[in-house]
């Protein structure tokens, strides 16, 4: 394992990704009112609102997501990468962050750059960070799913509590120019949550754009997509023997996992942290 892990702002994010340098950077970061952020959880469907967004932009030509990189295409703000990969040529920069609201809050608001939150029913969360922990080199050996699952409950794991982050970036709702788009909202409905995302990014969705879209951002599609399926990354920092980054793609798969114990636990945290919150309702736990 290359685990070696950078705390910042109380966060335990992977070393090999984030330096004290890279963090500055991101937290001082001038964004341009042209600026598309998207906002994550990991786990949450950060690398499917990346392909839709790269879909919308390009008018539905399939060939920038079929030759870039995705963190090339959307390259994530608090990593040490960044500078290099951010297409400063672009009209609309596509950014990419799991940072808290606290953090990144502050500096968004003195700009009026487009948010996509993406968040996902935690339980289906837990489960895919989990096995991403299998594969991913630099992060921590999760021990087992009980062990994580305690840990991800306690806001211990990297990039910090789940709860902490949604209910962060919930609160932005009157700060920023956010839209909340949801993991499950992405799978019973994708024609209809490209429709929403249009006009909130301003952006005139023709028929064929919408066909191309579905078509390439199936889970199929991006599965076999080198592009974005992060079979590209080095087997020292991905082992893909051991797992795919794109594994499963479905809702509700928490329940081939979760024991009825902790299924009650995580339901007594849930209803502890989320009692008064709108995407509390969203999941109904
Ligand atoms: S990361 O590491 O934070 O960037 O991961 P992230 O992209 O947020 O989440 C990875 C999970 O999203 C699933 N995924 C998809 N599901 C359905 N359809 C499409 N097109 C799709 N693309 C990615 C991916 O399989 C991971 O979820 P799990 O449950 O592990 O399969």
């Amino acid at each position: 394992r290359l685990e070696v892990t950078e705390t910042f702002a109380g966060i335990a994010l992977p070393g090999h990704l984030h330096t004290a340098e890279s963090l500055q950077f991101a937290t001082s970061f001038p964004f341009r009112d042209t600026d598309v952020v998207i906002v994550t959880y990991p786990k949450s469907g950060t690398t499917w609102m990346q392909e839709i967004l790269t879909l919308l932009y390009s008018r539905g030509d399939a060939q920038p997501a079929k030759t870039i990189p995705n963190w090339e295409r959307a390259p994530w703000l608090e990593q040490i990468h960044f500078r290099s990969s951010l297409r400063d040529t672009a009209t609309n920069r596509l950014i990419t962050s799991h940072l808290p609201a606290r953090v990144l809050g502050p500096r968004l608001q003195g700009s009026k750059a487009k948010v996509i939150y993406v968040a996902r029913n935690p339980k289906d969360v837990v489960v895919s960070y989990y096995h991403f922990h299998l594969l991913a080199k630099f992060l921590p050996d999760p021990i087992s799913f009980d062990a994580f699952l305690q840990q991800f409950l306690e806001g211990k794991v990297h990039y910090g509590s789940w709860f902490e982050h949604v209910k962060g970036w919930l609160g932005q709702r009157q700060l920023l120019d956010i839209i909340y788009v949801t993991y499950e909202e992405l799978h019973q409905d994708l024609r209809g949550a490209a429709q929403r995302l249009s006009a909130f990014l301003g952006i005139t969705l023709e028929p064929q754009t919408l066909l191309a879209l579905e078509q390439h951002c199936s889970f199929a599609a991006m599965r076999d997509n080198a592009m974005a399926n992060y079979t590209l990354i080095p087997r020292e920092i991905m082992d893909h023997s051991r797992g795919r980054f794109m594994r499963r793609g479905v809702v509700g798969d928490w329940r081939c996992h979760f024991s009825a114990a902790q299924n009650a636990l995580f339901d007594r945290v849930y209803h502890k942290e989320m009692c008064d919150n709108e995407l509390s309702a969203h999941w109904a736990m």
